[in-house]
């Protein structure tokens, strides 16, 4: 784990902003969810491109140049492009050596994509992986549903996995997902029927808004996190009291809260910033690690258990040194 970034649209909406045009207050937003303001991409701005950002500060700060990195895995469940959005970043960058393709796994993507980067390291495979996870979910929001509008905001982060053949840096995993309740949190297609001719009609529609059961999903994670974090410290044969850091997806200040509770981590150890930001959906998790790094708290050597939840249902969580 060589080097992380982050980026953000400038624009920035507060809770205020946001009681001129549903009816809410930020006495609601931020005593319930912690939520205090959120950054939103303008229509000229793209995923490419603050992905791309977020690219740019990881790779320097490992020190390699884009023409080093060997697979570029983009963690998002809103490309600028169906087919993907990946290779747009790599071109974007200019790392033309890389393969790259796309991983939806919605709140989860950035830890599934973690997972998935290291598969091809530890298999000799690619030897430098760019992992980001981004989303832009300020396009999918129903502006007018006050129970969803006031949660989601845009951004990117990304960091840097290297090969390091004397010491394997992720040291355990646990990866979950749950069909059963897709209904809970959904952004779906919604296919309206076209008639090509008499025996033949397609599908044809968009993706309609995002749908939210909230107290369901609530429940969801403040059981499953806990238990996904203690599996994967079991595997990497790591106590609680050995992790340095918890940073957690930031769907819900009261989440992180009763994560951390119930695993016995104190609230120093646990990474926050979603009163800047909202739920970033896979790029919660790179930019709140990417911040803590720059700030010096996280050192090089510290143990670090990150989880992701959300629609899927998908959840896991890695435990990882950061570092060389
Ligand atoms: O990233 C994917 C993972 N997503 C999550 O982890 C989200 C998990 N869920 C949550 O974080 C919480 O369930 C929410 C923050 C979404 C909602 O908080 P809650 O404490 O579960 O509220 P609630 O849904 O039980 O609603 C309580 C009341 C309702 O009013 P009544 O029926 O009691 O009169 C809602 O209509 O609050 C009302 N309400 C609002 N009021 C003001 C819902 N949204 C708002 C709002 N402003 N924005």
């Amino acid at each position: 784990m060589t080097g992380s970034g982050s980026a953000a649209p400038s624009r920035a909406l507060d809770n205020q902003d946001i009681s001129h045009f549903v009816d809410t207050s930020d006495e609601w937003i931020a005593s319930r969810t912690g939520i205090r303001q959120r950054r939103l991409a303008q229509p000229d701005q793209s995923l490419k491109t603050i992905a791309a950002a977020a690219a740019r500060n990881a790779l320097e700060m490992a020190g390699i140049t884009p023409l080093d990195v060997d697979l570029i895995i983009l963690a998002t469940s809103t490309p600028d492009d169906l087919f993907g959005t990946a290779s747009q970043i790599q071109a974007e960058l200019g790392a033309t050596k890389a393969v790259a393709f796309d991983l939806t796994a919605a709140c989860s993507g950035f830890v599934f994509g973690m997972v998935t980067a290291a598969q091809f390291i530890h298999t000799g495979a690619y030897q430098t992986v760019l992992l980001i996870g981004a989303d832009l979910l300020s396009r999918w929001v129903d502006w007018s549903d006050r129970r969803t509008c006031v949660l989601f905001g845009d951004g990117a982060g990304a960091i840097v996995m290297q090969a390091n053949p004397d010491i394997n840096h992720l040291l355990g995993f646990e990866l979950r997902s749950d069909g059963t309740q897709n209904s809970c949190l959904t952004l779906a297609y919604q296919p309206q029927p076209r008639e090509l001719t008499a025996e033949t009609i397609v599908g044809q529609g968009n993706f309609q808004p995002i749908q939210m059961n909230g107290q369901e999903v609530y429940r969801f994670a403040v059981k499953k996190v806990p238990e996904v974090i203690e599996k994967a410290l079991f595997r990497a044969e790591l106590s609680v009291a050995q992790v340095d850091w918890l940073v957690l997806h930031q769907a819900n200040q009261r989440i992180l809260d009763a994560v951390a509770d119930r695993l016995g981590i104190p609230a120093v150890k646990v990474i926050s910033n979603m009163a800047r930001y909202g739920n970033t959906s896979a790029a919660s998790i790179p930019i709140a690690l990417d911040e803590v790094v720059r700030e010096g708290r996280i050192k090089p050597g510290d143990v670090i258990a990150a989880s992701g939840f959300g629609a899927g249902l998908t959840w896991g969580a890695t435990i990882f040194r950061w570092g060389k």
